[in-house]
């Protein structure tokens, strides 16, 4: 009788043994390659190629190469949104509508890319959306959508940065959606978009949150130190024209700086870092 719970007790330990190998090679091999939610490594940006690179195709594409890269070496999986994804969302329509009926005081076509950004990540089931001049700086992946997913934008710039669910997306696009059809929308600018005029009114007003944790690409000037450049828990900085503007540079330059600027930073970090 022993024996035979003896038996018993070894085939029930070398089955756990097997399963425990077999989980331990399918979390070696199957999840580093699918990881459980994608959607948490995912940063978004809108590229409307023909709308970015009507003005200035080659600044375009190379500020493009560099904010994808950065991401990328950050841990991030970059993914770029188009008109083609806004089209899933069934307010696309409600924006072309829209978009048709005040354009007569709307003159870019900018803003068209600006607002049907919203619509593409409410599409794709929102996130976090990065402006193109943005990368990050102490923002890691896989961590959940601050403030539970409530819309939260991360000035520096209004439009920089923000997050959410779908759900809030919507939400914002609709409040955006009022203001164009009261006509209140164009900021009569060329290439300057009104969205974030709309979301600094809703920040003042409460409707959506803001965190203060993108700083400006002068924030560090080229001089600056290790210290200096390490001692803000930013998570991205934006490299606005305004700001490499003040730093010297022209926006022709913007790609190539982000490069230099993070190599800069990622020395700095890793000298700083003794635990990997
Ligand atoms: C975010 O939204 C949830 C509901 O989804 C709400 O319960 C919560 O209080 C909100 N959090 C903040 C920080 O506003
Ligand atoms: C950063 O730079 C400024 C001068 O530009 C200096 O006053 C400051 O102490 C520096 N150090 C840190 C840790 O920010
Ligand atoms: C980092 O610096 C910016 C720019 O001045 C400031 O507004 C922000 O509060 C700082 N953030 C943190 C987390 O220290
Ligand atoms: C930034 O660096 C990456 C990696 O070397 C490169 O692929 C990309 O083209 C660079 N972009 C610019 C504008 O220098």
């Amino acid at each position: 009788m022993l024996k035979l719970w003896l038996r018993a007790f070894g085939q029930g330990a070398a089955l756990v043994g097997v399963l425990g190998a077999a989980f331990f090679t399918y979390k070696q091999i199957v999840s580093p390659r699918r990881p459980r939610t994608p959607a948490k490594r995912v940063v978004h940006i809108f590229y409307d190629k023909e709308i970015e690179e009507a003005v200035a195709p080659h600044a375009a594409r190379e500020t493009l190469s560099a904010w994808k890269y950065n991401w990328r070496l950050a841990g991030w999986h970059p993914r770029i949104l188009t008109t083609f994804d806004s089209q899933h969302s069934s307010l696309h329509d409600d924006l072309v509508h829209a978009l048709s009926l005040a354009r007569y005081k709307h003159a870019s076509e900018k803003e068209t890319s600006c607002l049907m950004r919203y619509v593409a990540m409410a599409a794709v089931g929102g996130g976090w959306l990065s402006d193109i001049d943005t990368v990050p700086t102490n923002l890691q992946p896989g961590r959940d959508l601050p403030n539970n997913g409530n819309f939260t934008v991360f000035e520096n710039e209004f439009a920089s940065m923000m997050s959410g669910t779908r759900v809030e997306f919507e939400r914002v696009l609709r409040v955006l959606l009022r203001r164009l059809r009261k006509g209140k929308v164009s900021t009569g600018v060329p290439g300057v978009c009104s969205d974030k005029h709309t979301l600094r009114t809703m920040v003042a007003e409460g409707q959506i949150l803001s965190m203060r944790l993108v700083i400006p690409a002068d924030f560090w000037s080229d001089t600056a130190t290790c210290a200096n450049m390490t001692n803000n828990r930013s998570f991205a900085i934006q490299f606005s024209q305004a700001s490499i503007e003040n730093l010297g540079y022209l926006v022709d330059g913007r790609g190539a700086l982000m490069n230099r600027t993070m190599d800069r930073w990622r020395a700095c970090r890793n000298k700083n870092t003794l635990v990997v």
